[in-house]
């Protein structure tokens, strides 16, 4: 059986803010089986995540490109791969087999082609929406989890920091702190996204940082006794603000600095001598170094899921064709949790 599979492309490689008009839809004719022989698996996308960190891909040249398999250069008019949950539909692989629900390195489109070697696995549902998978337990979950528990090494009281906190990773990293018994603030670009993380998620404080004019001061009236902990998500002068803030033996978990994946010139310029006399911690990680403690991250966060105590804030747009918008809006704030796009009915 052949189906039209319908996917989506850069046009060109992406320097600055990408824009919806740097993309295209595509169509191609696909064979819902496998040549004998090989053992390709085939897949129909149910929801694909939607990731900042594709923009440093999309880039002509980017240090990202060189570090990991999944941050590889993206060719323009080429599939892009991306994290997501499917349906296997046909399959030359012995571990996968027809029907079988798998998450993975699946591609922007309605269907994908996984080689043999390709990041898949087996998802064993536990009773929770489907999209859950390609998110809250999924690498949004695991960078929030492994980030705060292993880079940030937190003890309780201590107070916590962190940025783009209504997005996927840094609700959850708020959640976590809150949990784990730790004084947390969290920023971001709206009012609404201030209430929610007050109202909802528990969090001490927040502020929209728009309407902040110094961030250093600002940093200063919210912890008066100093930051222990930054998790940062952004970057820039927010980096600079918060280094300043720091007490003595401060730890800095760098996730992302998407305020500078679209403009390398807002670059972070910490005040080094603070670090040197702090004796501030900066790291730098990667969720799929963690692997290790994935076990430990389901099992707490699927318990803390069933128990109420942990909210799952999900962003989903419906239909391939919105991935380009769903993409673009992660650089205007549009998403409030994981963004992610359901591409198929199950
Ligand atoms: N290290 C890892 O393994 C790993 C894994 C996943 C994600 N990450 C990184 O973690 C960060 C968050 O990713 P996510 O998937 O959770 O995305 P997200 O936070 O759900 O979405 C991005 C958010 O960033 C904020 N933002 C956008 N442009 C900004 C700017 N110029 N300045 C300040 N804030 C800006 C927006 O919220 P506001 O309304 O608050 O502006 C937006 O909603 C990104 O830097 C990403 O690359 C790292």
């Amino acid at each position: 059986m052949e189906v039209t599979n319908r996917y989506i492309v850069t046009k060109h490689h992406i320097e600055g803010t990408p824009q919806e008009s740097d993309f295209e839809l595509k169509t191609g004719a696909l064979s819902l089986s496998v040549e004998p022989g090989k053992k390709d698996v085939i897949v129909k996308n149910l929801y694909l995540s939607i990731d900042p960190y594709q923009l440093n891909r999309m880039k002509r040249k980017s240090s990202s490109q060189e570090t990991k398999d999944f941050a590889g250069a993206i060719t323009p008019s080429q599939a892009i791969d991306a994290y997501g949950v499917g349906r296997v539909v046909a399959s030359g692989n012995p571990d996968f087999k027809k029907d079988d629900l798998v998450a993975g390195l699946l591609s922007w489109g309605e269907y994908s082609t996984i080689k043999e070697g390709g990041l898949l696995n087996k998802v064993d549902n536990m009773g929770f929406p489907i999209s859950y998978h390609a998110g809250i337990l999924a690498f949004s979950g695991l960078t929030a989890y492994a980030g705060f528990f292993n880079v940030c090494k937190p003890k309780k009281g201590e107070k916590v920091f962190v940025s783009a906190a209504s997005g996927s990773v840094g609700n959850l990293v708020g959640q976590y702190a809150k949990l784990f018994g730790c004084y947390v603030v969290g920023c971001a670009g709206s009012q609404k996204k201030v209430d929610l993380l007050k109202e909802k998620l528990g969090f001490d404080e927040a502020f929209n940082y728009k309407e902040e004019t110094d961030l250093k001061s600002t940093l200063k009236r919210y912890f008066p006794d100093g930051i222990d902990i930054y998790f940062d998500n952004v970057g820039a002068k927010m980096l600079d603000a918060a280094i300043e803030n720091m007490n003595t033996f401060g730890r800095v978990a760098v996730c992302g600095v998407i305020a500078e994946y679209t403009d390398k010139g807002k670059r972070a310029a910490p005040n080094m001598v603070d670090v040197v006399y702090k004796r501030i911690t900066i790291q730098g990680f990667l969720a799929a170094d963690h692997m290790k403690d994935y076990k430990d991250f389901i099992s707490n966060t699927t318990e803390y899921i069933q128990s109420g105590k942990l909210q799952v804030l999900e962003d989903i747009s419906d239909g391939v064709e919105s991935i380009p918008s769903g993409f673009v809006g992660l650089f205007r704030g549009d998403n409030i949790g994981k963004r992610m796009v359901k591409v198929g009915e199950d």
